[in-house]
């Protein structure tokens, strides 16, 4: 087996590839990345890594060409919602125009299957919870979240127009192991272990009241569910599918989770509530489950231990 992974050197990308090699150790596994947010030190070494842009179609073109990659899973985007909104144009650049490279490349050279990575924000707040897929239309509020449901409308159009398969899977507030908190874009979990493990360099805010609850997603259910996506023998026509725990936390429930894992206390700093910001966030996932079997195989507690283990043994190093 042969596939491509974009955007292998970020969270979810360099956690899916490791996962990848160690279930199919036989596969050859084609990473590009453009390093902006990713770290090079996260790709595995079994990785035939391409620097480059998703937006460069002589670089997409030489590396369909070399290694015919089988499955693309396309993780590459600029993912951050607060940054679209002070940059409209260069993400969408990145996240749409470089998503239809990515279709265009794999329809010119037979690519079986288009793995894409959607966003619950593509939602705008879902008026029903949980959340369906076909009760919930969607209602972007932001440009990461318009850039996200402009790719999922191109995978439907590449696959009625040209014939080639794609999925686009929505993922829900993604955290775990490999995600760093050290951004101004980070969000909850990570930014709030990066202040206890790293308070030199963070600082722990809070943002409303604290009664905001989303449904946290930990990264090997995404793993899961992309490979369970690929091996799916039916087929896809741009369908897009609901991928979460469908079990919500309010982040003062997560404020107590981590001080009782790690033992340590969080200084927040109280900030307003985020304008926008949506109140709550669960999704029905029964869709997926029907499709490809997806059933989420870490819990939500199980999943913040091992997460806070990561950063311990960060701090360590
Ligand atoms: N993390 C989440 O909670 C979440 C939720 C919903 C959807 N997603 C989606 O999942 C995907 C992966 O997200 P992540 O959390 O791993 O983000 P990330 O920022 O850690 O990884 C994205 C990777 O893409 C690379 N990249 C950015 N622009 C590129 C370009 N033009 N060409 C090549 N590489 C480029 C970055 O260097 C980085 O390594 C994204 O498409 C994101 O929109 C993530």
């Amino acid at each position: 087996m042969k596939i491509l992974i974009t955007g292998v050197a970020g969270f979810i990308g360099s956690n899916f590839a490791t996962q990848f090699r160690d279930k199919f150790p036989q596969a050859e596994i084609v990473g590009l990345d453009d390093l902006s947010s990713g770290r090079k030190d996260a790709v595995p070494k079994e990785v035939i890594l391409y620097e480059g842009s998703i937006v460069d179609s002589v670089l997409l073109e030489k590396i369909f060409s070399a290694h015919k990659p089988e499955y693309v899973f396309h993780f590459a985007a600029i993912p951050r919602v607060s940054y679209s909104v002070q940059h409209p144009v260069e993400t969408t650049h990145a996240n749409v125009t470089g998503t239809v490279a990515i279709l265009k490349t794999a329809k010119d050279h037979g690519v079986k299957r288009v793995i894409l990575s959607s966003s619950s924000s593509v939602y705008g707040g879902a008026k029903i919870l949980p959340t369906k897929e076909s009760e919930n239309a969607p209602d972007p509020k932001s440009p990461y979240a318009a850039q996200k449901f402009c790719d999922e409308i191109f995978a439907k159009v590449f696959s009625e127009l040209y014939g080639l398969d794609t999925v686009c899977l929505r993922y829900f507030n993604v955290y775990g192991p490999g995600q760093y908190g050290d951004s101004a874009y980070s969000t909850v979990i990570s930014a709030w272990l990066e202040a206890l493990y790293f308070p030199e360099a963070k600082k722990a805010f809070i943002e409303g009241d604290g009664s905001q609850s989303r449904d946290f997603c930990y990264v090997d259910n995404v793993v899961l569910a992309n490979i369970l996506a690929m091996q799916n023998e039916k087929g896809f026509k741009g369908e897009v599918f609901n991928i979460a725990h469908s079990e919500r936390k309010t982040v003062n429930e997560i404020k107590l989770m981590i001080e009782e894992y790690t033992g340590k206390e969080i200084e927040l700093e109280k900030r307003p509530a985020r304008a926008g910001d949506v109140a709550h966030t669960h999704a029905d996932i029964s869709k997926a489950k029907e499709w490809f079997g997806y059933e989420p195989k870490v819990n939500f507690a199980t999943g913040l231990k091992k997460t806070v283990e990561w950063f311990e043994d960060r701090k360590k190093q």
